[in-house]
């Protein structure tokens, strides 16, 4: 970078694409302040369990990851950007190990690589048995933690609630409020989004409290180009007890040889796909909604798995207290909103289609995850993205430029929420139709009681701008395709075999 502007470049927040793309800059000794909702680690990555897919194995091959990737993606990944990261994926887990990682190892020492749906051979690396997104989350938090110390970081508690924008458009800074209220305008030389997805929108979720879709609703409003935004994904097997914390049954345990069961004990995906209950995520997770909507339930059967609790430390830990011991008795499940494939149109070093945007891991769409990610892609695009979006801010210079307008509002109403979330549920689910999608986004526009522009309320309008916005790509798609499933057009259209972006037009309208 050229010039003296000392303005930081705004990070926000708090899982492992922010924290990669905080040390990538640091790294490179540019001034960086990161603004988390809850402060560093309160992403979806302390929550993940599979752990990190790169090929490590030489029985294994970069094109046989590729392939797996594209296959999963159903004719919409980019080709290019799925390259970029299964080459760029082994270094990504050598440069985490570098920075204290401790990885799961096999009886020679070596990284023990995982199973999961949709791989044809071992690749995910793992930590803690099940807890591989923790130790990624640990691992970043205290390398950000030790240069905030030492002041070459700057972190922020708050919630983001507007961008910043220059009389061209460009985004040169954010408004954030306070947990005590207080409104503050940071400038900044360019704004990262890495806050994840829109889970917290639908009614059973893997994901934080943070997952309010924060991101994409700031770059919808500052004009960016969305993509493929009905591509969201439900894991197969989330912990079906009751209660609102909905918890995930990995689906490495399905690769240690678990298997999905209905009422009878009868294996449910055996007939449904070659690769049984290692079929992709979409796949498994559509067989399950459709038998529970004859009424069935479904269950994990892991009792063949030795020493379960020391494999699967997570899960064991979250059954016993709802009364399951995965060694004997069979773990209820059923799907839950876990990832969105779509996100804020961006490449893979974070460039958007707005000047001084950048997107990295969740909440942006950049051609890896196509219509439905393979499984533990995600923390190692993550990983990747961050290091390649500080590596190219570091490299240009910024223009300052001085704000006119800012893009924050008052919010929705908070109490609108619980109504939000039994909208999104029903209408813009696991199997979506288009009579159903309608009274989705009619009921959507219905919810408009002004909030005060406390967090909740502003959380609550990005939860419900992000599901206008699913919802009206989801109308638009007429086809099934990856995790986007019509069961008023069942078959994949050779005519949809294209992208769809989304822009928002100044009345709030796509
Ligand atoms: C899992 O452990 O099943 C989740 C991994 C992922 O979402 O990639």
């Amino acid at each position: 970078m050229t010039g003296a502007d000392e303005r930081p470049v705004i990070i926000v927040g708090g899982g492992a694409a922010a924290l990669s793309t905080a040390i990538s800059l640091i790294g490179a000794g540019q001034p960086v302040m990161i603004i988390g909702k809850d402060g560093v680690g309160d992403g979806s990555t302390a929550l993940a369990q599979g752990g990190l897919a790169a090929v490590l194995d030489p029985a294994d091959s970069a094109e046989a990851h590729q392939l797996d990737t594209q296959t999963a993606g159903a004719g919409l990944c980019d080709p290019d950007a799925v390259r970029e990261l299964v080459q760029a994926a082994p270094g990504a887990i050598t440069r985490l190990a570098t920075l204290g990682a401790r990885f799961d190892t096999d009886r020679h020492g070596d990284w023990a690589l995982g199973l999961e749906g949709g791989h044809s051979a071992r690749r995910v690396v793992h930590a803690g048995g099940d807890a591989s997104g923790a130790m990624v989350a640990a691992t970043l938090g205290s390398a950000i933690r030790s240069a905030a110390a030492e002041g070459r970081a700057e972190l922020v508690r708050a919630m983001v609630s507007g961008l910043l924008l220059g009389a061209d458009g460009e985004v040169c800074g954010v408004q954030t409020v306070d947990e005590d209220g207080t409104v503050r305008q940071l400038r900044a030389r360019a704004v990262v989004l890495a806050t994840g997805g829109p889970g917290r929108a639908w009614p059973l979720t893997t994901n934080p409290p943070t997952a309010t879709g924060d991101g994409l609703a700031l770059a919808l409003r500052a004009g960016a180009v969305a993509r493929d935004l009905e591509f969201v994904q439900f894991h197969p097997t989330a912990l079906d007890v009751p209660g609102p914390q909905t918890v995930l049954v990995s689906e490495a345990v399905r690769g240690e040889g678990a298997v999905l069961v209905d009422e009878t004990g009868s294996a449910l995906m055996v007939e449904r796909h070659r690769l049984g209950d290692l079929a992709p995520r979409d796949v498994v997770a559509a067989a399950i909604h459709e038998h529970q909507l004859t009424g069935g339930r479904v269950w994990l059967d892991a009792t063949m798995i030795d020493d379960f609790a020391s494999h699967f430390p997570t899960v064991d830990r979250f059954c016993r207290a709802a009364g399951i011991v995965p060694e004997t008795d069979p773990i209820p499940v059923r799907p839950a909103e876990h990832y969105h494939c779509g996100g804020v149109l961006a490449d893979l070093s974070g460039r958007t289609t707005v000047r001084g945007l950048y997107a990295v891991g969740e909440v942006a769409s950049t051609g890896v995850q196509g219509a439905n990610r393979l499984a533990s892609n995600s923390l190692t695009e993550a990983l990747i993205a961050g290091e390649r979006a500080g590596a190219l801010l570091a490299r240009s210079a910024g223009e300052p430029t001085e704000p006119v307008r800012s893009t924050a509002g008052d919010g929705l109403d908070r109490s609108a929420l619980p109504a939000l979330r039994s909208v999104v549920g029903r209408g813009i689910g696991v199997l979506r139709d288009r009579t159903g999608l309608l009274d989705a986004l009619a009921a959507l526009d219905g919810l408009d009681v002004p909030g005060d522009g406390t967090r909740a309320d502003i959380e609550t309008a990005n939860l419900r701008l992000v599901a206008r916005a699913i919802g009206t790509a989801a109308l638009n798609r007429t086809e099934s395709r990856g995790c986007h499933r019509r069961s008023d057009h069942r078959r994949t259209s050779e005519q949809w075999q294209r992208h769809q972006e989304l822009i928002m037009t100044a009345g709030g309208d796509f």
